[in-house]
């Protein structure tokens, strides 16, 4: 394979510091910064703001480079504060009656079991289905088996979809054990039963293209493989979808709400229909210049290209380890990611083993990788690269 699709001297990780944690945090491009400290500059003198290219251009910039890094169309995407708050405009939106039911495969990332769990007063239920033999989660999460490698987790979900049943959401890519599901299969299995998908996306962002089509909302935060500071994220919303959804409320989510020729206090104007409709109000122009410099990194290195890099070291990684001790996870892993169903990193199931002492030894060695309920997380990204791999066995090899 040939050179990184994204230039490690696009950002300052110094070559000491291999980092293999962007699904807890990605790192920022120097472009980013750039881009921030030129829009906090014109903050010290208001008078270089401009109205079209910041308070207008700015956003509308951000959102078109958002919905290039889902194959989307611009005026589908909102821009909001984090991965909860796009999930939580359509939980609190949604015309639910009492008595619905959001399914949910089972030890979802609580972003996106809280948003539905705060309906309860409303009369609407959260239930999880297990998505293999042996999945546990919550206070037996470390008890849980992993994901075998023949998983059918879409067949799970939708064999337990039932009538009352108004929605099912899902994490594209599972914060845990790593699984990356199958959108399409879902949709088209909603589809047919008038359920609508809601995706909480974000450990897939920046790595991999999501399949928007039948789904009918997505939600990501910027700060893990889309590379950006915590604090700005977007929503993506199929028209239809929206239009069912109560608007937010803002007077930004209303027609010519900048247009200040017409007193602002006349509220006789209808919603936007576009993505603003849900939008919170004014988006931290701030954020909004970091992140479009860093969404702008990833569409010039081109979002299929990371993922075949990402893929192709995540191969070459568990080459390296199927001969040790971490041989029979190597060939879990390996067998999930032919079958196209990992997301940017691997997950090494270690149960109730402590993975402390890894992690630490690790981190002396200058390597970061994390864990999350009872698996090691190993991240790769656009700017790692073959030469890093050598030293990561190194590292796992000599520490069972
Ligand atoms: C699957 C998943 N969703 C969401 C988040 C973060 O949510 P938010 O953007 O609301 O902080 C994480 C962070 O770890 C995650 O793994």
């Amino acid at each position: 394979m040939p050179h990184q699709p994204l230039n490690p001297a696009l950002f300052s990780l110094d070559p000491e510091h291999l980092w293999l944690m962007h699904c807890s945090e990605g790192p920022m491009p120097r472009s980013a910064l750039r881009a921030c400290r030129a829009f906090l500059y014109k903050e010290l003198q208001p008078w270089d703001l401009k109205w079209k290219e910041d308070f207008v251009g700015l956003p509308e910039r951000c959102k078109a480079k958002a919905a290039g890094t889902l194959g989307a169309s611009p005026g589908d995407i909102s821009l909001t504060a984090t991965t909860s708050s796009g999930l939580q405009v359509v939980a609190q939106g949604f015309p639910w009656r009492h008595g619905d039911e959001v399914l949910a495969p089972l030890g979802e990332f609580p972003s996106n079991a809280w948003p539905w769990l705060a309906l309860r007063d409303r009369g609407v239920t959260f239930r999880e289905v297990p998505l293999w033999e042996g999945h546990l989660a919550g206070s037996r999460a470390l008890e849980s088996a992993p994901p075998p490698a023949d998983a059918d987790p879409e067949a799970r979900i939708l064999a337990a979809l039932r009538p009352e049943t108004r929605l099912l959401t899902v994490s594209w890519v599972r914060f845990q054990d790593g699984l990356r599901l199958d959108l399409r299969r879902l949709a088209e299995g909603c589809r047919a039963r008038g359920v609508p998908l809601v995706v909480d996306g974000i450990q897939g962002c920046g790595t991999h293209l999501p399949e928007l089509e039948g789904v009918a909302a997505f939600a990501t935060g910027g700060h893990k493989g889309l590379l950006s500071p915590q604090g700005l994220g977007f929503l993506w919303t199929d028209p239809a979808f929206r239009a069912r959804l109560l608007p937010s409320g803002t007077w930004l989510s209303v027609e010519q709400g900048t247009d200040f020729s017409r007193p602002s206090t006349d509220f006789d104007r209808p919603f936007l229909e576009d993505g603003r409709r849900l939008e919170p109000g004014s988006p931290s122009l701030l954020l909004a210049a970091t992140l479009e410099a860093s969404l702008g990194e990833l569409l010039a290195a081109g979002i299929p290209r990371i993922q075949a890099h990402v893929e192709h070291l995540q191969r070459a990684l568990l080459r390296l380890l199927s001969h040790g001790p971490w041989a029979s996870e190597a060939a879990r892993l390996q067998a999930l990611l032919e079958a196209g169903r990992l997301g940017p990193f691997l997950a090494f199931h270690q149960g109730e083993r402590d993975l402390t002492a890894l992690l630490q030894r690790g981190m002396r060695q200058g390597i970061y990788s994390s864990a999350r309920e009872g698996y090691l997380r190993i991240a790769f990204h656009g700017w790692h690269a073959e030469g890093d791999l050598k030293r990561i066995a190194g590292w796992m090899n000599a520490l069972t």
